[in-house]
């Protein structure tokens, strides 16, 4: 796909994630308008953006992209009129409160103000896609990009589509999100929690149940978590582990998911 670097991207909300958002878009080149409905919190934003953050960011060269603070900030602009701020994305990120009837608002009034082509997408933590986009009339353009907060230190993105999402809007948006250095996975299909957080509910359910048990102290589950798997978690995840483990590996083998998962303890 060809680049789409130094187009408009709208991020709608401007709190803590629409902030990081913008950011993640800037350090990739992107022409960054920022709405929120709230008066004066937009240009609030990137009052914290500019000082708090890219600039501060640049002296402890951490700064992510090729722009320097100043040229990232000379792409930003803050907007209290949502129509205006629409005017010529090509991808709008929504960061509105985790509310449902507020973001299907929101998705209401933008798919009037934006012509068929322009990316509806949504930062949701746990509302499904086909909740979200009830009220969008075309949800063949409609995807979540679920981020994991700050989204400008942690990589991932989870693309989960609507039932309707053509497989061309996915594809933008994992194109879109690699390009601007974050790690994109793509669910197939809706499902509560996503991929992330139905592994961390399980992860909880388990230690929650351990210790409850009385099998194990508050103290000493945290510690399997950060002094073993965690550490291995940070590089492999569950699957490369149990390949890993399995001798010349789990395919090659032909060994049961169960065999690889009791020989990976
Ligand atoms: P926040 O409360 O920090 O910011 C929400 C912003 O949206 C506020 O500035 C508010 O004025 C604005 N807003 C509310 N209604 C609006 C409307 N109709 N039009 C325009 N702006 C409006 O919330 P936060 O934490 O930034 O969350 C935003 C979204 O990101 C939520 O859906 C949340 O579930 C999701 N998310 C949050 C994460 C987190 O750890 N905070 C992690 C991943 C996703």
């Amino acid at each position: 796909m060809t680049s789409l670097k130094g187009k408009i991207i709208t991020v709608v909300g401007s709190g803590l994630i629409g902030r990081s958002w913008a950011m993640v878009f800037l350090s990739g080149g992107y022409k960054v308008k920022i709405y929120d409905n709230e008066p004066g919190q937009a240009s609030g934003a990137i009052t914290e953006i500019s000082r708090k953050q890219l600039e501060e960011l640049q002296q402890a060269k951490m700064l992510r992209g090729n722009l320097t603070a100043a040229q990232q900030l000379s792409l930003l602009s803050s907007h209290d009129d949502l129509q205006q701020a629409l005017e010529g994305a090509f991808f709008v990120q929504e960061c509105v409160f985790e509310d449902l009837e507020a973001k299907q608002t929101v998705f209401h009034e933008v798919e009037n103000l934006v012509t068929e082509s322009v990316i509806l997408s949504s930062s949701t933590s746990c509302l499904m896609p086909s909740n979200v986009f009830s009220c969008v009339q075309n949800r063949t353009r409609c995807i979540i990009s679920h981020p994991v907060n700050p989204p400008y230190y942690v990589r991932l993105v989870e693309l989960v589509p609507h039932p309707e999402t053509v497989p061309a809007v996915m594809d933008v948006a994992y194109s879109l999100m690699t390009e601007v250095g974050q790690a994109p996975v793509r669910l197939s299909k809706e499902i509560d929690g996503f991929a992330l957080n139905r592994v961390q509910y399980a992860i909880i359910a388990e230690s929650w149940r351990l210790v409850q048990d009385g099998v194990i102290s508050v103290k000493d589950i945290d510690l399997v978590m950060s002094e073993g798997l965690g550490m291995r978690y940070a590089f492999i995840g569950p699957i490369e582990t149990m390949h890993l483990n399995a001798p010349e590996g789990k395919l090659s083998k032909k060994q049961s998911v169960k065999t690889c998962y009791l020989s990976s303890l």
